[in-house]
């Protein structure tokens, strides 16, 4: 994820506290893989990102399922099913006393070959919980992206349904691209060339009261994405799926990103285009906020925004 405004904290490797590895706990420092695995070497990696928040990590289950079915679509089987990787996550989380915090649990093929086609190798899986701020420490004033060269491959192309290292040299690089030109993230178009994701989250449109998001074939189907389609829902706002050419941003009023670490994010800016945080973003900013927390209260409706039925 780019953007980040990190506070001053000592790098990743170099940390107190206990990171679950393969079924038990081992002190962070010594959470270490050999150089020649093969997820380090062909991308034989998954991962999550998951939030804590007042110590309970939002939506477990649908992470730990999505990180067994990114391995399935990476041709590996994890040791532990998703039942078991819920309970291994929270005690990592437990175990390091978070109540905000940010959780990584990640998968990959070991260093028993360095054939690429390793189907008997071993597959390790590690948690690592840390006290975490959100991605862009100011809240959600908004941020500004930058139409990336790089594009989200075809779904025939790149195993783009899982959640896999593989797929996120080009975020990556993007993310880094929109960083140099002074934006905060990058925004990437699909292998055709319409609208698809930023480096790390979902994009929504608000045209005429209503959201409009690409369907999940080239991009991720994220599960923030999908809390606020309902919450959308909920809130008698009409949700469309549907594929976007980059010129319908010249037609939306609002657009915001959604995302494990971004939220529901404000995109004030995407190129030469401005845009405000407006009523729709707003309503559903203080909804996933609310959401998070599992509280059941849902806000009023935004004002004078157009109402219909889910699409
Ligand atoms: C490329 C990409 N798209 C979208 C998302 C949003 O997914 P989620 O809401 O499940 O965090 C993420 C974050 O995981 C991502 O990396």
């Amino acid at each position: 994820m780019s953007g980040a405004q990190s506070p001053v904290v000592p790098p990743l490797d170099d940390r107190d506290g206990v990171i679950w590895l393969d079924g038990g706990l081992v002190p962070w420092r010594e959470a270490r893989l050999h150089v020649l695995s093969h997820g380090l070497h062909y991308g034989g990696s998954v991962f999550e990102g998951e939030r804590v928040y007042g110590g309970r990590v939002f939506k477990l289950h649908e992470h730990s399922l999505r990180l067994v079915a990114s391995a399935r679509e990476m041709g590996f089987t994890l040791p532990w099913d998703a039942g078991e990787l819920d309970a291994a996550t929270r005690e990592a989380v437990a175990v390091a006393g978070l109540t905000e915090g940010y959780v990584r649990p990640v998968a990959w093929r070991g260093s028993d070959t360095l054939r690429l086609v390793a189907r008997d190798s071993s597959v390790h899986v590690a948690i690592a919980a840390w006290p975490w701020p959100q991605v862009f420490a100011s809240g959600p004033r908004g941020i500004r992206l930058a139409t990336s060269r790089w594009r989200r491959p075809a779904p025939d192309t790149a195993p783009v349904r899982a959640k896999t290292a593989a797929l996120y040299a080009l975020g990556s690089l993007a993310g880094q691209e929109a960083e140099e030109a002074g934006r905060d993230d990058a925004l990437l178009l699909d292998h055709r060339g319409r609208l698809a994701e930023a480096t790390g989250a979902n994009l929504f449109l608000v045209i005429d009261g209503a959201l409009h998001t690409p369907p999940p074939e080239c991009v991720l189907d994220g599960i923030t994405r999908r809390t606020v389609i309902a919450l959308a829902r909920e809130l008698g706002l009409e949700v469309v799926q549907r594929h976007m050419e980059p010129a319908e941003l010249t037609r939306a009023d609002e657009v915001f990103l959604t995302g494990t670490a971004y939220e529901v994010q404000p995109v004030t800016a995407v190129d030469a285009l401005d845009y405000p945080i407006g009523a729709v973003t707003t309503a559903l900013v203080r909804a996933y906020a609310r959401t998070v927390r599992g509280e059941e209260d849902r806000p009023a409706p935004p004002s004078g925004a157009a109402m219909g039925e889910g699409g």
